[in-house]
Parts: structure tokens; C-alpha cells; sequence
């Protein structure tokens, strides 16, 4: 798919047939994950595949909007490291441009994703950090939940010509 297509369509996927995405599938999407900007390059972030179906399940039991996550088969729990990017503003936005890479590429696949908050939630946080077994180091930033789609929607229209200056305010 065309990158401005799928920018321009790509939307949230909460419903899922239940047929997991295959191992190919999920390489290339955490290779999409790598190939985001980073401040200083760093590239501070770690991913961790969730598969497991009791995993998703106990996940799916304290994250009331990941409902979705046992029937999606498969999530990416993007973190990031402290030890690689200090500046918690960047180690948050290095991490969102690796999620969002990951959620256009989807999209551009063909299946459905959505980006599942953690941080910064001190519950999902910890709760997170504790079932994953993250080193203290490791933040989970956010999750992506993927899999393939049983509903389709039509692209949004957000563009608001009011929240556009030029110049100045
Ligand atoms: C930081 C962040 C956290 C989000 N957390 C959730 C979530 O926990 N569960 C969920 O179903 N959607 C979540 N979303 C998806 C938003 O609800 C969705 O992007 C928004 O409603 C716009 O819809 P669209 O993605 O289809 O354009 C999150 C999105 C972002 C950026």
C-alpha cells in the first residue's frame, strides 16, 4: 500500500477473526518498529511479544480497554530503556514513533492493530512490568494489539483547518 494511503485510512481494530498473524508477519512489523527516528539515535526501545494465550488473557483482565487482546492472538508491548535514553520525554516519543511505525505497517499489510496506553498509567505500568518480568530499567510505553481484522472502517476525516498557524499563532 501506498504510504500517504495508508496513513490517510489506517484506523483502530478492535475486532479480530482469532487467526493468529504468522511468524513473517511479525518480523516485519517489528522490523517496521526499529526503523523509527530516535533523539540521538539511540534507539531505546525493546519489544515484547505476547502469544501466550493465558498471557493475554491475564493482560486482557487488568487492562479494561484490551479487551480485545486473547481473540487478537498476538500483541507488542513496546518498551523503552533508561539505561539507553535517560530524558523520559524522548524515551516516550522514541517509543511512540516505534509504535506508530508498527500500527502503519499493519495497515499496510492488511491486518488490524490498535494502540493499547500504558504510560503513563502507574497501574498498567507496574502491572505490566510485574507479569512481564521487565528489568527496573525497562518502561513499557504502550502496546500494539494485532491480528487479523473482522470489521472494517471507513478512513476518518480529522483535518481542522483551525489548529493551523502560520508563522505565529
Ligand atoms: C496513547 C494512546 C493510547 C490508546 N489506548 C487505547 C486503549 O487502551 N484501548 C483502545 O482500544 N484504544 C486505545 N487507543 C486508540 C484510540 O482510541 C484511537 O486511536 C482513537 O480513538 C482514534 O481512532 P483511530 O485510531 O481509528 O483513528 C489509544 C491511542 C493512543 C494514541
Amino acid at each position: 500500500m501506498d504510504i500517504l494511503k495508508a496513513i490517510m485510512t489506517r484506523r483502530s481494530i478492535r475486532r479480530f477473526t482469532g487467526e493468529v498473524i504468522t511468524d513473517e508477519q511479525l518480523d516485519t512489523l517489528l522490523r517496521a518498529g526499529f526503523q523509527a527516528p530516535s533523539a540521538h539515535n539511540f534507539q531505546p526501545w525493546n519489544f515484547v511479544v505476547l502469544r501466550d494465550k493465558d498471557l493475554l488473557q491475564k493482560i486482557s483482565q487488568f487492562h479494561k480497554y484490551a479487551k480485545m487482546l486473547p481473540n487478537a492472538g498476538c500483541a507488542i508491548v513496546v518498551c523503552g530503556d533508561e539505561e539507553k535514553q535517560p530524558a523520559k520525554g524522548f524515551l516516550v516519543e522514541d517509543c511512540s514513533a516505534a509504535i506508530q511505525n508498527i500500527l502503519l505497517a499493519s495497515h499496510g499489510m492488511g491486518l488490524g492493530a490498535v494502540w493499547c496506553g500504558l504510560y503513563d498509567s502507574s497501574d498498567l505500568v507496574n502491572s505490566m512490568s510485574e507479569v512481564l518480568e521487565l528489568p527496573d530499567n525497562i518502561i513499557p510505553i504502550g502496546m500494539v494489539v494485532v491480528g487479523n481484522k473482522d470489521e472494517e472502517k471507513e478512513p476518518s476525516n480529522n483535518y481542522d483547518s483551525n489548529k493551523i498557524h502560520y508563522d505565529k499563532w
